[in-house]
């Protein structure tokens, strides 16, 4: 089995949803407190022992991976300063040199089109997904859970998570197998299906552990729901072939995607802040019903 030491950051996206914010900065590049999404998703790689990245980009993103570079005039200007804890906290979040690759989708034709665009960096190796909107927070990161998970089963797994019925039209929906409580076999997936047709509740977020023969089924650049090239469809054909499974992960995600998701990210994560938890506390008292 080979380790898995790849992950995809699927970052073309317009972000129209947070328009006026991301007309000239990216979606990824919004802090939840004091740091970009794109920044929680390195890390939580990262910690699952990701070595190497690739974010797919598209015109206006390339901020996404300066962010991930050096900041030379502004560290000679914290050092003149004397801020070392500043440098010191820069520093160690620092990727090695090398780490980090890029390409571009020039069209944006989907999910399933992005992750074909990183083929080249993907090659015949196990690889991470990470969609930056989804930020979980728990004790083990999120993507390390998945990770283990892989080293387990040997094969496929998506973080899966029970969403309200009629919410089924805004994800990929698992067909359940055998069920033992956090491990669930997926016998079938479908992209966005309408509440009535959904063979579950249980959904995808995004946190994958693909095998590279997903691959072959994005080169086919089958049209999916919304016209897209879907990369649930793609998973799909892998099913039977290869093991698949879905892990109900511990932790609480949130979509950053959506504003109200976003804003609740905020009060979450800053509620794990030393510096930072009195003082929330005792604003959101004031807003209180
Ligand atoms: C994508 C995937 C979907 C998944 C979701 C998780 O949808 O296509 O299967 O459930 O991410 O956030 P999107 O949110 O890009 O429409």
């Amino acid at each position: 089995m080979k380790p898995l030491r790849k992950a995809v950051l699927p970052v073309a996206g317009l972000g129209t949803r947070f328009l006026p914010a991301t007309k000239a900065t990216a979606k990824e590049m919004l802090p939840v407190v004091d740091k970009p999404l794109i920044q929680y998703a390195v890390e939580e790689a990262r910690a699952a022992g990701i070595e190497q990245f690739c974010m797919v980009t598209g015109r206006g993103k390339i901020g996404l991976v300066e962010h991930f570079d050096i900041a030379f005039e502004l560290e000679a200007t914290l050092r003149e300063r004397g801020k070392d804890d500043v440098l010191k906290m820069l520093n160690e979040q620092a990727l090695p040199p090398g780490s980090i690759a890029s390409v571009r989708q020039q069209v944006p034709l989907g999910l399933g089109h992005a992750i074909w665009c990183a083929r080249s960096f993907i090659g015949d190796d196990p690889f991470a997904i990470l969609l930056p909107d989804d930020l979980v927070l728990s004790k083990t990161p999120c993507l390390k859970q998945l990770a283990d998970a892989y080293q387990q089963t040997g094969g496929n797994v998506v973080a899966v998570t029970e969403v309200p019925h009629e919410q089924t039209n805004r994800y990929g929906i698992l067909d359940i197998g055998r069920d033992d409580g956090r491990l669930v076999e997926v016998k079938g997936l479908v992209e966005k299906p309408d509440p009535k047709d959904a063979p579950s509740n249980l959904s995808i977020i995004g946190r994958y552990v693909l095998m590279p023969e997903v691959l072959q089924y994005l080169s086919k650049m089958e049209r999916g729901a919304g016209n897209e090239v879907q990369l649930t469809d793609a998973m799909a054909k892998m099913i039977g072939k290869t093991p698949f499974h879905g892990l109900r992960y511990e932790g609480e995600r949130f979509d950053c995607g959506d504003k109200v998701g976003y804003l609740e990210a905020q009060i979450a994560f800053a509620l794990q802040r030393p510096d930072l938890s009195d003082a929330v506390r005792k604003f959101l008292v004031k807003y209180r019903e």
